[in-house]
């Protein structure tokens, strides 16, 4: 119920008239000001908001994310309980039922996941007709939607049992897809899953199994990544989430929606930028250089890659945690040199005013990226490595999306610059 003080009250001068819009929320409904006209042939106001700055473009109760404050919940469990406490599988069965599993629906949600592992054979071929240097990324983008070519069931978005079971394939094929495509950059026979391993074991395996006949995952280095996997499970409204929703409100298939969702990842400002941090790392090159690049970056001439966020205004609750995951990992692999580089890189822009007073902190990928090298990872796994966890907060969000019954079509609206009405002038005249 809208209070009676809860409102706004707009006076539109152009033509004196007044309007009451109703506050719910701490929002105003967009489409309330339509009926803001100079005349009635007019089209009505619209509101102007380019990248979604102060849109809110659903209700959802998936995952909250206070970025003043430094806070991030899935379905109100904060991030750090979570990765002390839980596996990703059951994260990722948090995200899409909404509460914890019991211990019998834990067992059925992994066994679930664990027997979807496997993809169909024409999926293998499919990727080694991909190019000896074809990016991971771009091979998982293809992939993925190619699977809706192998479940036309999925088109059934409308049945319950249907989203079931393309949400348990989709979780469950996604590691063998990437592995796959690691395993096609360095030229060596696709491994299939072994589903005596664990999810996070099951995908190492899959990635560096040579001739052994069992692999045996290092516990530090399978619980270390099965933390990354919790901490990149969901992150609200992103730029690829909100690719997955976009596509998936035209009533797709979940596989093209995911697809559409890889590719929003892709890019560096988004998914890629644990690539960009390791190039920039790599590119600095020792902690005597680190002064001068910051100095470049304060003249404007290029962004330290992994600091700043469109929401967070402070420390990323997950860079924290990725941090300490990183002292686990180089217990077991070595340390890194570029993890010197980092450190000070770090040091100096949390004292530096240029940083201070824009509020950019590090993010969750300053030093994710510096775990996957550790990994043994080539850079292009990196976006790939992002993928895999995020596909369950991409699944739950586009079930979410698919049962509210306020969601349509995304279509927004544009604000028209060009000409009008121009005459045609034929070829041989211009
Ligand atoms: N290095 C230097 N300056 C920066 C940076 C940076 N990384 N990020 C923002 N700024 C400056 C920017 O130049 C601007 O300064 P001014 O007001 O003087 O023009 C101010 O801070 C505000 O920046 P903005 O571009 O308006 O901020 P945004 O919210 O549009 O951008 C961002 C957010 C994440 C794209 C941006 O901070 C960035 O490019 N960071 C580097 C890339 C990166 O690490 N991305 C990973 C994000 S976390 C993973 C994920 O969720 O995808």
């Amino acid at each position: 119920m809208t209070q009676p003080n809860n409102s706004l009250t707009v006076t539109d001068n152009r033509t004196g008239t007044t309007y009451e819009v109703p506050i719910e929320d701490g929002t105003v409904r967009a489409t309330a000001f339509r009926q803001m006209k100079v005349d009635e042939s007019d089209f009505g106001l619209m509101t102007y908001d380019p990248a979604f700055m102060n849109t809110a473009s659903c209700r959802s109760a998936i995952t909250y994310l206070d970025g003043d404050n430094g806070v991030l919940e899935y379905r109100g469990y904060p991030i750090e309980t979570l990765a002390e406490h839980s596996t990703y599988l059951e994260v990722a069965y948090l995200l899409v039922h909404g509460d914890l599993p019991n211990s019998a629906q834990l067992d059925e949600w992994t066994h679930q996941i664990t027997i979807h592992t496997f993809v169909h054979e024409n999926i293998k071929a499919f990727m080694q007709g991909f190019r000896y240097d074809a990016h991971p990324m771009g091979m998982l983008l293809a992939s993925v939607g190619a699977l809706s070519t192998f479940y036309p069931d999925a088109t059934q978005i409308e049945d319950p049992h249907s989203r079931h079971i393309q949400t348990i394939r989709l979780i469950a094929k996604m590691p063998t897809l990437a592995a796959f495509a690691f395993r096609h950059c360095l030229g060596q026979p696709y491994n299939y899953p072994d589903n005596d391993l664990q999810y996070p074991g099951n995908f190492l395996g899959m990635l560096y199994k040579m001739t052994e006949l069992k692999y045996e995952p290092d516990p530090r280095i399978e619980r270390a990544l099965d933390i990354l996997f919790i901490l990149h499970a969901d992150h609200e409204q992103n730029c690829s989430t909100t690719a997955v929703r976009s596509v998936g409100s035209s009533q797709v298939d979940p596989y093209s929606a995911v697809a559409a969702g890889v590719g929003a990842l892709y890019g560096p400002l988004h998914g890629g930028a644990n690539e960009a941090v390791l190039r920039m790392l790599q590119r600095i090159g020792s902690r005597e250089e680190v002064p001068a690049f910051i100095a470049g970056v304060k003249a404007g001439n290029e962004r330290l890659m992994g600091f700043g966020h469109r929401v967070y205004k402070n420390y990323d609750p997950r860079a924290r945690i990725i941090k300490s995951a990183c002292d686990d990992v180089f217990e077991v692999t070595g340390t890194s040199p570029l993890l010197n580089i980092a450190t000070e890189l770090e040091k100096i822009a949390l004292e530096d005013e240029y940083f201070v007073s824009r509020k950019l902190y590090p993010n969750v990928d300053f030093y994710s990226g510096l775990i996957y090298e550790a990994l043994g990872m080539p850079m292009e796994m990196f976006p790939v490595m992002f993928a895999i966890p995020r596909t369950s907060g991409w699944i739950a969000q586009w079930l979410e999306m698919v049962s509210d019954p306020e969601q349509k079509i995304s279509r927004p609206r544009q604000i028209y610059t060009g000409e009008r009405g121009r005459s045609y002038v034929p070829l041989d005249q211009r």
